[in-house]
């Protein structure tokens, strides 16, 4: 092991749905690192987009509001919060009128090159799991650990269609395996930062795991790589 005590950054990356959130979140929080959430910052974006009426042709209009724009990730009591320009917007981003537009926005060239910037400034110095698409073959080719995690699209539907009926929510389940299929052409035939596993990644199918059997898999190719306790 090379690295004791250095800083390094643990790349997540995956489709929608195969728990990378969850999983990047409970490393952070038993091993004490920082976690970020790159997706959030793209919906910080659009929503910033959303409230001061700019659509994705307004390439100057976007440009000056990224030249403003402030986006924080703060722990408030063990919860993660997201402050767009000083305002508490962790609920506000997770709407539908964000869901809608938010992959249009994160494809606008301008809108990558500078979260990717942010993303490289907010880790420096950082011992960090960063959860995303691009994180290991765009933002940290060379991260320390890099994981890509898949599953098939009828368990992500499963594991959807549950979280929706524990909230309440009621939409088919037919409905939603076309909507993951249909995001996972999007996501991995887009011309800007398509979502592909970089070469040197670990992939792993969670299909048939659970959670904690993920976590427990993906620890111990982290602790291969660095000394997570240090
Ligand atoms: O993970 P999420 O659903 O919150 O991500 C929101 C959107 O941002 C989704 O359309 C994928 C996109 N995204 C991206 O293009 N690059 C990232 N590093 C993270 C998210």
């Amino acid at each position: 092991m090379e690295n004791l005590c250095k800083n390094y950054v643990i790349a997540i990356d995956g489709e929608a749905g195969t728990g990378k959130s969850t999983l990047a979140k409970n490393i952070a929080k038993k091993y004490g690192i920082v976690y970020m959430d790159t997706g959030a910052m793209y919906r910080c974006v659009t929503l910033d987009m959303l409230n001061s009426g700019i659509d994705i042709s307004q390439i100057d209009k976007i440009s000056t509001l990224l030249d403003n724009i402030k986006i924080e990730m703060i722990n408030d009591n063990g919860e993660d919060k997201f402050l767009l320009n000083d305002i508490d917007v962790t609920k506000e981003i997770r709407e539908k009128r964000v869901n809608d537009l938010v992959s249009q926005v994160s494809h606008v060239p301008v809108v990558r090159e500078r979260m990717v910037d942010l993303q490289r400034k907010l880790a420096q110095g950082k011992k960090i799991v960063m959860e995303g698409r691009d994180i290991g073959t765009n933002v940290f080719p060379n991260a320390e650990v890099k994981i890509y995690l898949t599953a098939s699209a009828e368990e992500r539907a499963k594991r959807r269609f549950l979280q929706n009926k524990e909230k309440g929510i009621d939409i088919p389940y037919e409905e939603i395996l076309a909507n993951v299929i249909f995001r996972d052409n999007n996501d991995k035939n887009s011309d800007v930062a398509p979502l592909k596993k970089a070469e040197d990644a670990f992939e792993l199918d969670t299909t048939n795991y659970t959670l904690e059997e993920v976590e427990e898999i993906v620890m111990s190719k982290v602790k291969e790589k660095v000394d997570i306790n240090v």
